[in-house]
């Protein structure tokens, strides 16, 4: 699978541009803030119908413009593929996969796999459990259209039993009555996603373990642990007997959004006991596995993004990683670099077609072998 070209309009600080890419490696270079993330952000929307950065449509729009544009055309076993991201402000985004329009975002997300490696990722590893929750949710959804489905149903009824919750905190008084439909959604969603998740973290962690093994330069063991309230046998029991507290709260206190995913190192929290390398090690294993993990289920290379990666890492975590690519693990790659002369020097030893694009704010300067 690989992105052919892109044609942007009014998208972040990009006028109007299109772009030929190679099926190969395609590197950005240019000061900062001329646009090489954006334009990674860009195929981020094409393959998975969202900003990588923003969550919010809106701020990607140009300043002073209406609305933005990205149009691109995949080649996926030997078919093609023109998609469309359309967003105007106050609108629904619209997303064409050859012409024809796209309802449910799920019928998009999986098709055109992408795995993105960017400098604050140790985020991931350092916030809270949300990030997590995202960064696990986001793997599942690209590779099943029903987890899609359900976490989606999920987020619906919480948002629903969370402000019934407040309208009983408003009168002073708790519902079961009325709630009870809400609760069963809940636990019979938060049954089934855990189980997913449970049966995710069996497949995915061997690969983790493998690709921290083939980028560290110690050996640690590592490994995650899946914390969740949700397959306990009794969990219908605790759910219900949480109403009090999720009414002084006024939120729901149980289910799968209090799910955590605790990375270890020699079975301790990689969060506070891990160096910065071995963190910077373990979050490149944890993309390189959900690489692995896409290959494997979709039987076809993902689009691999890298941002900044050669300012942001070690000469040795960048030396494993181009080792990788030298051996023709990864299929299309677009990655970013402010110094065009490093990412030269880098790139010249790996036997790849490797194609060049010079950005100056916003607009293509022009290419080179
Ligand atoms: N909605 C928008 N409208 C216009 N310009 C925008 C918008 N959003 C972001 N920008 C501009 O995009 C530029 C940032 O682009 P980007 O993040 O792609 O830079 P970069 O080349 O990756 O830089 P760095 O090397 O620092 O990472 C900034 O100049 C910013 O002002
Ligand atoms: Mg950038």
């Amino acid at each position: 699978m690989h992105l052919k070209n892109i044609r942007l309009k009014y998208f972040k600080n990009y006028d109007q541009t299109e772009v030929q890419f190679s099926p190969e490696i395609n590197c950005f270079v240019g000061s900062n803030g001329s646009g090489k993330t954006n334009l990674l952000d860009a195929i981020h929307y094409l393959c998975l119908t969202k900003s990588a950065i923003n969550g919010m449509d809106n701020l990607n729009v140009q300043h002073e413009k209406e609305f933005f544009t990205i149009f691109g055309d995949f080649e996926l076993e030997g078919k093609e593929i023109e998609v469309r991201c359309i967003f105007e402000s106050g609108k629904k985004k619209q997303l064409l996969q050859n012409g024809k329009a796209v309802e449910k975002m799920s019928e998009h997300v999986g098709l055109l796999p992408v795995v993105m490696i960017a400098p604050d990722d140790t985020q991931l590893i350092k916030d809270g459990s949300e990030e997590r929750r995202r960064f696990f949710d986001a793997m599942l959804c690209q590779l099943s259209k029903s987890y899609m489905d359900s976490l989606v149903r999920y987020q619906h009824f919480l948002k629903q039993r969370n402000a019934l919750i407040k309208q009983f905190a408003e009168r002073g008084r708790w519902d079961q009555n009325y709630i009870s439909i809400y609760d069963k959604e809940i636990i019979n969603l938060s049954k089934e996603i855990a189980a997913r998740r449970a049966d995710f973290i069996k497949d995915y962690e061997p690969l983790l373990k493998e690709f921290y093994a083939e980028i560290s330069e110690n050996q640690e063991e590592i490994g995650i642990t899946y914390e969740t309230q949700c397959l306990l046998g009794n969990f219908e029991q605790e759910f219900q007997s949480m109403a009090q507290k999720d009414f002084i709260l006024k939120r729901t206190n149980m289910g799968i959004h209090k799910d955590d995913f605790i990375f270890e190192i020699k079975g301790y929290p990689l969060k506070k006991f891990g160096s910065q390398g071995q963190q910077k090690s373990f979050v490149i294993a944890l993309k390189l596995a959900q690489f692995q993990i896409f290959l494997q289920q979709k039987k076809t290379k993902p689009i691999l993004l890298l941002d900044d990666v050669f300012d942001k890492l070690d000469d040795l975590r960048i030396q494993k990683l181009m080792q990788l690519v030298a051996d023709h693990r990864f299929g299309q790659l677009f990655i970013t670099d402010a110094r065009p002369e490093r990412s030269r020097e880098i790139l010249k030893e790996i036997a790849a077609d490797c194609t060049f694009f010079l950005i100056e704010k916003g607009s293509l300067k022009g290419w080179n072998q």
